[in-house]
């Protein structure tokens, strides 16, 4: 059954997002990616590094189920793992030895601000746990700058957010910074991307 969901923003964002991971991917090893929706950046992403093995993760049923349905349509299932059931905020996070001891970047796409809180918390202390000195995380999405937002869009889009669920929202970035540090992780580049979104790259400098 073809179970795939298609994501319009995905679709868009996929070779911005890309270019940026071009960064920091390198050749073999694991991603791990968290929230992945329907799946279309996993496929995207492990076509275009081809080197290495692009895990997936969603806690939704329906997305892991898009998920698959994308490895399948895209060929890639020889190459790609099925997805993870991982929530981000369930720790410790279920994942093999052999992910772990290959991980070199996690990624998480338009997650912290449609999660609550607690999320964000859990995915640093998470990502600081799993991710050795010299790997990364990656977040991408929409941030305030000195709690301001950086758009009207962005002030609306928050505001729709938080009419959905109380405990979603835009985030600050310095405290999503706060975080970082507190686990471990520098920032190690801000990248302004198109339709008022940050991609923001951390390594991971102490334990
Ligand atoms: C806005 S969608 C983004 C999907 C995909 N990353 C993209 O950019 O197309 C947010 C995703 O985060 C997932 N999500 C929500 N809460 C989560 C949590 N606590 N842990 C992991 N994923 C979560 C949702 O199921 C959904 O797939």
């Amino acid at each position: 059954m073809d179970n795939r969901l298609f994501f319009s923003a995905t679709k868009r964002n996929k070779t911005f997002i890309g270019d940026v991971l071009s960064r920091i991917i390198q050749k073999n090893g694991s991603i791990l990616e968290v929230g992945s929706g329907s799946g279309e950046h996993g496929v995207a992403f492990q076509k275009r590094f081809p080197e290495t093995i692009w895990q997936t993760s969603d806690p939704d049923l329906r997305h892991r189920q898009s998920i698959s349905s994308w490895i399948l349509y895209e060929k890639l299932n020889l190459k790609m793992p099925q997805p993870l059931a991982i929530d981000v905020e369930i720790t410790p996070w279920k994942i093999s030895s052999e992910l772990g001891l290959s991980l070199q970047v996690i990624v998480a796409i338009n997650l912290i601000h449609i999660s609550s809180w607690n999320c964000t918390r859990s995915l640093f202390k998470e990502s600081g746990k799993l991710l050795s000195n010299g790997k990364y995380l990656m977040l991408y999405g929409p941030f305030k700058i000195d709690n301001e937002h950086i758009s009207q869009s962005n002030y609306l889009f928050d505001k729709s957010l938080k009419m959905q669920n109380n405990k979603w929202g835009v985030r600050n970035l310095d405290k999503v910074n706060e975080e970082a540090y507190d686990n471990g992780f520098a920032q190690k580049e801000l990248i302004f991307m198109p339709a008022n979104n940050l991609s923001i790259i951390y390594k991971k400098v102490s334990v």
